[in-house]
């Protein structure tokens, strides 16, 4: 669906209609991995009738009312998410990713979500946990921030609320901040500030 937005900065102006917030926006990256440009037709009784546009415009919508400019892309291609996490990773964004089927096995995705020193939050459509039993591992949530599944497209609200939560004050062994940096992490997210 959605590629990548390659001509805006990482921040954009305040609009006057937009953010409540008085800074400059902070853009997050809103991932998605394979089949889920498929919503709306793809198993509905799992994933529900909303279309990747559908929640493409919800998050945008929410996104503006909490001062994050949203760039949500869908891709089927492992190689090319990750290219977007280095992205991420180069543009220190905070990031909300839907892995997908990628979610159960994908070590190269976990190892690039492994090197942001932002906020990384993994969200799911369906409840993996009540699924398949393939389902109930992720090899993606020992590295996210937080994991936020079950809710149908509102996981994707909540995510973009969590995000904004961390941008704002969230601190390392907070309730619902990312577990503390390992040492490593810290120092390249110094040295990189
Ligand atoms: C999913 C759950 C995954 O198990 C599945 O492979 C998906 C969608 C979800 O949003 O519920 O493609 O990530």
């Amino acid at each position: 669906m959605d590629g990548p937005d390659t001509t805006g900065p990482s921040t954009t102006g305040p609009t006057g209609t937009g953010p409540k917030t008085a800074g400059p926006m902070t853009t997050v990256l809103v991932l998605n991995g394979p089949n889920l440009q498929m919503l709306g037709a793809r198993q509905p009784e799992i994933y529900g009738s909303a279309t990747l546009a559908d929640i493409a415009a919800a998050c945008r919508d929410l996104g503006a009312q909490l001062g994050l400019a949203v760039d949500l892309r869908q891709t089927d291609d492992e190689g090319e998410l990750i290219g977007w996490v280095h992205e991420a990773f180069e543009r220190q964004l905070p990031v909300v990713i839907n892995p997908a089927a990628f979610t159960h096995y994908s070590y190269a995705l976990r190892d690039a979500l492994a090197m942001l020193t932002s906020p990384v939050i993994e969200v799911h459509l369906s409840n993996p946990a009540t699924r398949e039993s393939f389902r109930h591992t992720s090899v993606v949530s020992g590295v996210a921030t937080g994991t936020i599944a079950g809710f149908g497209p509102q996981s994707y609200e909540l995510a973009l609320r969590a995000v904004a939560r961390q941008l704002n004050g969230g601190a390392p062994g907070a309730p619902g901040a990312r577990s503390a940096p390992s040492a490593s992490q810290a120092a390249r997210a110094a040295e990189r500030s």
